[in-house]
C-alpha cells in the first residue's frame, strides 16, 4: 500500500463514495453515503464461468473483470442517481486476494480517481467484511468482537476502534470456507461448495456422524479445520472403496454442525473472556444460516449482543468496501496513483 497520508481528509457527514471490490471472482461496484448507507450495489458474479472447472481459474477472473468493471460501475451511479463528479473519493480492494483480480479493480479506480480529481482510499478486504456490520446496524460502534469466516480466512478478530484490529485467533490451516468447499466436491457438489453443502445437509441428520474437536478443543482461540475435513473426506471414500450406501445428506449436515460447534464455539467464548459484549459475524460463510442461528442462540445464552450482515452483504460486494472506505477516509488514509495491489495484504495486526 503507498503511504498513507495520516491527515483529516473529510469531515463526518455527508460523504458519498464510490466502492469497488474485485479480489476474486466477483466484479462489484457501490455506491455508499456516510458509510452507512447503501445507495446502490452492484455485482457481477462469475460463477457459472468457474463452475465448470470445480473452483475460481486466476486467469479466467482477471479477463472477466477487465470486461465487466466499466459497465458494473456505471451501473452502480446509475441506481444511485450520481455521476461520478458527485463522488467525494474513491475506495478499492488493495489486497488480498488474486493478484490479477485486485490489479484490475486497482487500476480502474486509479484511473477514475485521476480523471475526477478525486482521493483514493485502499480498503483491506477483510475489513470491508466486517464494515459490512456497519451498514447493517447503524448503532453499531466499536468496540466489538467479530468472527471472520470466508474462503481464505478464519479469524476472531477484536475490533477495538475504527480501524483499529487485534486479531486474537486465525485458523492453522484450512478456513472455514475453504473447507466447505473441499468437502461438498468429495460429495459430488458444484463449485461453490459452501450454500450447495448447505442446501443438502437440509435434508440430513446433524447427529449421525461424530467429529473430534482435536486441536479446537484447545483454550487458545485458533482453529483447524484440515483434519475435520479429511475425517469428513475420508468416510466417503472408505464407502465408496467398500462399496456400502451412505447417506450424503446426514454427511453434509453432521459435518456443517461440527464446523458450527467450533467457530461458534470459540467465537462466543472469546467474547466472553474478552469482556465483549457483542458478536459480529462476517465473511462467505456468515450466509450459512445454521452458523448464524448456531452462533445467536449461543451469544444470547451467555448474554451477548449477535449480530450479522443480511445474506447479500455477506459475501463479496463493494457496498462493504465503501462502508469500510468511509471510515478510513475519515482518518485521512488516502493514497497515491503508486498505490499496488498486494495479495498478501495483512490487516494492520
Ligand atoms: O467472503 P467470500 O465471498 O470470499 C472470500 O473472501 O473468500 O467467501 C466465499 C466462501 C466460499 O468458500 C463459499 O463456499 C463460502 O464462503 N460460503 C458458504 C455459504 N455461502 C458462501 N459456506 C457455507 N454456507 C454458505 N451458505
Ligand atoms: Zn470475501
Amino acid at each position: 500500500m503507498a503511504e498513507e497520508q495520516q491527515k483529516i481528509v473529510a469531515k463526518e457527514g455527508d460523504c458519498t463514495l464510490l466502492a469497488i471490490e474485485s479480489s476474486c471472482d466477483e466484479t462489484a461496484a457501490a455506491v455508499v453515503r456516510s458509510g452507512r448507507e447503501v445507495l446502490s450495489n452492484a455485482v457481477f458474479t462469475q460463477i457459472p464461468l468457474h463452475k465448470i472447472y470445480g473452483g475460481v481459474v486466476p486467469e479466467i477472473a482477471s479477463r472477466s473483470h477487465v470486461e465487466k468493471i466499466g459497465a458494473v460501475v456505471a451501473e452502480a451511479l446509475e441506481q444511485a442517481g450520481k455521476t461520478l463528479e458527485e463522488m467525494d473519493a474513491i475506495a478499492v480492494t488493495d489486497g488480498p486476494g488474486l493478484v490479477g483480480a485486485l490489479l484490475v479493480g486497482v487500476s480502474y479506480a486509479k484511473g477514475l480517481a485521476f480523471a475526477a480529481h478525486k482521493p483514493l482510499v485502499p480498503v483491506h478486504h477483510i475489513e470491508g467484511h466486517i464494515s459490512a456490520n456497519l451498514i447493517a446496524h447503524p448503532d453499531l460502534e466499536p468496540p466489538f468482537l467479530c468472527l471472520v469466516a470466508s474462503g481464505g480466512h478464519s479469524h476472531i478478530v477484536r475490533v477495538a476502534d475504527y480501524g483499529v484490529y487485534e486479531l486474537l485467533g486465525r485458523t492453522r490451516d484450512d478456513a472455514a470456507g475453504e473447507a466447505f468447499d473441499k468437502v461438498a466436491r468429495v460429495l459430488g457438489l458444484p463449485y461453490p461448495g459452501g450454500p450447495e453443502l448447505e442446501k443438502l445437509a437440509k435434508g440430513g441428520d446433524p447427529h449421525a456422524f461424530s467429529f473430534p474437536s482435536g486441536f479446537n478443543a484447545g483454550a487458545h482461540y485458533d482453529f483447524s479445520f484440515s483434519g475435520l475435513k479429511t475425517s469428513a473426506i475420508n468416510l466417503v471414500h472408505n464407502a465408496q472403496q467398500r462399496g456400502e450406501e451412505i447417506r450424503r445428506e446426514d454427511i453434509a449436515a453432521s459435518f456443517q454442525q461440527a464446523v458450527v460447534n467450533i467457530l461458534a464455539g470459540k467465537a462466543v467464548r472469546a467474547a466472553k473472556e474478552q469482556g465483549c459484549g457483542t458478536l459480529a459475524l462476517a465473511g462467505g460463510v456468515a450466509a450459512n444460516t445454521a452458523l448464524r442461528e448456531g452462533l445467536r442462540q449461543r451469544a444470547e445464552q451467555a448474554g451477548i449482543r449477535f449480530v450479522c450482515p443480511p445474506k447479500n452483504l455477506c459475501t463479496d460486494n463493494a457496498a462493504m468496501i465503501g462502508a469500510a472506505g468511509y471510515y478510513r477516509l475519515l482518518r485521512g488514509c488516502t493514497c497515491g496513483l503508486d498505490l499496488n495491489a498486494n495479495p498478501g495484504l495483512q490487516l494492520g495486526f
